[in-house]
């Protein structure tokens, strides 16, 4: 479980992907770490309106644990002098976009179902207390160094302490005991009880990915259903016969609901909305694509570009990238479909797999006059920037 590399890919899905934790020491170049983000500025997030922070008191043995939403004032943080505590702020990446730089780290892992980065920091003896999650974690070690519990099977049916702020595990789990420090990871998938506790002030972040209920797919899909005339038929009670008369609902009407509602999935429509649905920010405030200010005309970009100019892609946008079931490509930034034709898809297969792009790049992907226009658009909606 101890692992001195990443898995490779094959591997990776094999092994570990929602089925047994790892710890990768140095899977992160410690150096990315200088001067990425400091406890001040993770500090002064927290105390913004619109972002999720939280503080966590660790309980003496047995007390209660403190948990205190944000936004926080200067007050609070001297109130926390001489205590145990964390801080944890949500959706870093989208307010120091170089955090993302760490997801290339992980760009083997399903980015599509990424959340956000959540970064924490803590004082010797922080901790959020034993508990599980209900989704993936990368736990990359920033500063200083935990000493982490990670729990050697997954955990069915978790009790949870009575009458705490949050949860934390009843019962005691089995589990593998590791101090971490810059650079290492922990992959922890969901059900796997994890316990940190800070020996000296660290900041840990944490790479979350998505694991939406079918509820929540099914009601979001529903919505999208409702608004698309076309899709949102009434059901009319076809093939209802004596079988289903009164009161009774017949195996054969049950059937006929059912391949309505399977039609409504069947329908091409859901792969569109399926990109949609997960390239859009988990942050409320996030959920439109935002022009740039600045932006730039074809002929400028083709000029910069043959000046030697690097396009890079911006690690804390999530693409979406699927194929309808005639094979047509789709593809959604930030929750809206960018219109493709079949001259695009090698490029946005190429976006996929490398995060740079230069004039060359173009030629050998079908040609500067063929991309530029969709290259352009990217660029002036923020998914491409200068490198
Ligand atoms: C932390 O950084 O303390 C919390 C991370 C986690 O347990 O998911
Ligand atoms: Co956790």
């Amino acid at each position: 479980m101890i692992l001195d590399k990443f898995p490779d890919p094959e591997e990776f899905y094999k092994k570990y992907w929602n089925k047994a934790p790892f710890i990768v020491r140095g899977g992160v170049a410690p150096e990315i770490f200088d001067g990425l983000l400091d406890p001040e500025s993770l500090a002064g997030l927290a105390m913004e309106e619109d972002i999720k922070s939280r503080i966590v008191i660790t309980a003496p043995e047995g007390k209660k644990w403190v948990c205190e939403h944000g936004p926080f004032d200067e007050d609070k943080f001297a109130e926390l002098d001489g205590k145990q505590w964390s801080l944890l702020v949500q959706n870093v990446e989208q307010y120091y976009t170089d955090v993302s730089q760490l997801l290339k780290s992980f760009h083997f892992s399903p980015r599509w179902l990424m959340d956000d980065i959540m970064v924490s920091y803590s004082t010797a003896g922080g901790s959020v207390g034993p508990h599980i999650d209900s989704y993936h974690v990368f736990l990359v070690q920033g500063m200083g160094r935990r000493m982490w519990r990670v729990g050697n099977s997954p955990i069915q049916n978790a009790e949870n302490i009575d009458g705490q702020d949050f949860k934390i595990l009843k019962n005691s789990f089995d589990a593998t005991e590791v101090e971490v420090s810059a650079g290492d990871v922990i992959y922890i998938p969901p059900n796997f009880a994890h316990e940190g506790t800070t020996t000296q002030d660290a900041m840990t972040f944490s790479v979350g990915f998505l694991g939406p209920k079918i509820s929540e797919i099914l009601s979001d899909y529903g919505r999208y259903v409702e608004e698309k005339d076309t899709l949102n038929q009434m059901y009319g009670g076809d093939n209802i016969d004596i079988r289903s008369g009164s009161f009774v609902i017949d195996s054969q009407a049950v059937s006929s609901i059912k391949s309505d509602l399977i039609e409504v999935i069947n329908n091409d429509d859901f792969s569109t909305w399926l990109i949609q649905y997960f390239s859009t920010p988990t942050h409320d405030e996030l959920d439109a694509i935002e022009p740039r200010e600045d932006e730039i005309s074809s002929e400028n970009l083709i000029k910069e570009l043959k000046n030697g100019g690097i396009l890079s892609r911006a690690e804390h946008v999530k693409l979406s990238i699927t194929k309808d079931k005639n094979g047509a490509l789709k593809f959604a930034v930030y929750g809206e479909i960018i219109p493709t034709l079949t001259a695009h898809e090698k490029l946005i297969y190429w976006l996929n797999d490398y995060d740079q792009i230069t004039l060359n790049d173009l030629e050998n992907l079908g040609g500067v006059d063929a991309l530029i226009e969709l290259v352009t658009h990217l660029y002036n909606h923020n998914v491409l920037c200068k490198l």
